[in-house]
């Protein structure tokens, strides 16, 4: 896996679309696979990617009941995915069992995938954190305890915005990944996204990973588009 390159979002409800999207890139990309497509093209997407030569990440948010999720990543762990993920909301429990089918699945001589865990979405606000989830902390605090949580579980790092990044960095060490949403090219548009940053912040704050969607799908000209976030991304 090249574990740098900024991760596209494949927010797409097909196959059609998601390969006349890449049609145009002419190098070797890491891509996301979200609910949106796999609920739609099934399981067999991830095998096309993957024999395409893409790194992919496999954004499936996992969260349910403990022996439920070791079975369903016992069965993901075999698609050949690089990364995948689990709501940490769902418990130590739930992610060490997640953890324990994705290695009970991992084909022999294969690396098992990454797995990471979701703090709070980068949708989330902390107002809206307090009022519905009716969590008495702030949200740094609430993303920063689930981390930990992550961390003791085994996990290999954390889904979370830019905004939190660095101080998970330093509670968790640099190998722990921090995998940030809610990129925008340009400080605005945010779209449904509340904790939003450039990928230059991102980078400055500590981000291991960052996910790309809108800024570069639905952009005039996405060739153009993932090229300044790279740009942005790698900048000393
Ligand atoms: O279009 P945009 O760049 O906002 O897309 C972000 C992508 O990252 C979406 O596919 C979304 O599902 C995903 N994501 C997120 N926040 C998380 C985890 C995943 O936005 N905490």
């Amino acid at each position: 896996m090249n574990i740098k390159n900024p991760i596209i979002a494949l927010d797409f409800s097909t196959k059609a679309e998601v390969f006349k999207f890449l049609e145009p890139f002419d190098e070797r990309l890491f891509v996301k696979v979200g609910m949106e497509l796999y609920f739609q093209e099934g399981p067999t997407i991830v095998n096309e990617l993957k024999n395409r030569g893409y790194d992919v990440f496999l954004d499936l948010k996992l969260h349910d009941i403990p022996n439920t999720v070791k079975s369903a990543m016992r069965g993901l762990a075999s698609l050949g995915a690089d990364l995948v993920n689990v709501h940490a909301a769902g418990g130590i429990q739930m992610m060490e069992s997640a953890l324990e089918g994705l290695e009970a699945g991992t084909p022999a001589g294969q690396q098992r995938p990454l797995i990471i865990g979701v703090t709070q979405l980068t949708s989330t606000s902390e107002q809206q954190m307090k009022e519905e989830q009716q969590i008495n902390l702030s949200l740094q605090n609430s993303v920063l305890h689930y981390a930990a949580l992550c961390k003791q579980s085994g996990l290999d790092g954390v889904v979370c915005s830019v905004l939190e990044a660095a101080d998970i960095k330093n509670q968790c060490g640099d190998d722990f990944l921090r995998v940030t949403p809610g990129i925008r090219l340009h400080e605005g548009l945010g779209h449904d996204q509340i904790r939003i940053a450039t990928p230059r912040i991102a980078k400055v704050e500590g981000s291991s990973l960052i996910v790309v969607g809108r800024a570069i799908t639905q952009s005039a000209n996405p060739v153009e588009a993932y090229k300044q976030v790279k740009q942005q991304w790698e900048a000393k």
